[in-house]
């Protein structure tokens, strides 16, 4: 028996008399637990209201980023901050004007600019939450790149969080899958291609070796079901 307990129960209390605390401890967590939940959502619902919302994609975004952090050993903490800021990681484009966000054509310079402050918005939103700072940070780098020619801060290697690095590479590879409206979306088998070519310069190879693994499994799975 812990030191604590004892020292309660020689004070005269009987067992049933911690039950109180402890089910007030397991209220307080759920409580916490549903406010996160419902935090997400509501923010996921304010990305609706700009039809920035991906809708299934964050969630198989989040599926695919949980996956690979389970493989990385991501403690359970960990992947919660990861599952957040994977569903979240675009919430900063409330703040781009939306001629900028629905632009079909190039981008000129000033433009592209107002678009990459996105991942800065993002985190200045998020950071305020109790219990998202950490997730706050991996959204604010998810566009960095291994060869430090990302933004915002052109951090480089392992100087970019793990989280981000995990959502850099799989939001890539789902923005070259989805269909736009100007064109098509890529083959899968080609956007692992490019996930590849690109490993060790803009994606951590590490996490595009675990993600190509599940990326293939999928497949074969959505094939063989076909
Ligand atoms: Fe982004």
């Amino acid at each position: 028996m812990g030191s604590v307990a004892s020292s309660v129960l020689t004070a005269g209390m009987s067992v049933s008399d911690l039950h109180g605390p402890q089910l007030r401890v397991r209220d307080l967590e759920e409580q916490l637990r549903q406010l996160r939940t419902a935090t997400i959502c509501a923010l996921n619902q304010m990305l609706d209201l700009k039809d920035l919302s991906t809708g299934t994609h964050s969630a198989r975004l989040a599926e695919w980023a949980i996956r690979v952090g389970e493989q990385l050993g991501i403690s359970d903490l960990g992947l919660r901050d990861l599952e957040v800021s994977a569903i979240l990681h675009d919430i900063g484009k409330v703040g781009v004007p939306e001629a900028t966000l629905n632009k079909p054509g190039k981008l000129d310079a000033e433009e592209r600019k107002q678009i990459e402050k996105h991942s800065e918005y993002g985190w200045a939103v998020l950071r305020v939450i109790p219990g998202f700072s950490q997730a706050s940070l991996m959204v604010l780098h998810h566009h960095e790149r291994i060869d430090g020619k990302g933004y915002p801060s052109g951090l480089t290697g392992e100087n970019i969080p793990l989280g981000s690095r995990i959502i850099g590479v799989i939001d890539a590879f789902d923005a070259m899958v989805s269909d736009r409206s100007y064109r098509k979306g890529l083959p899968s088998e080609e956007a692992i291609r490019r996930l590849q070519a690109e490993a060790g310069t803009q994606f951590d190879s590490e996490v595009v070796k675990l993600f190509v693994g599940i990326a293939i499994w999928d497949l074969q799975e959505v094939t063989e079901s076909v």
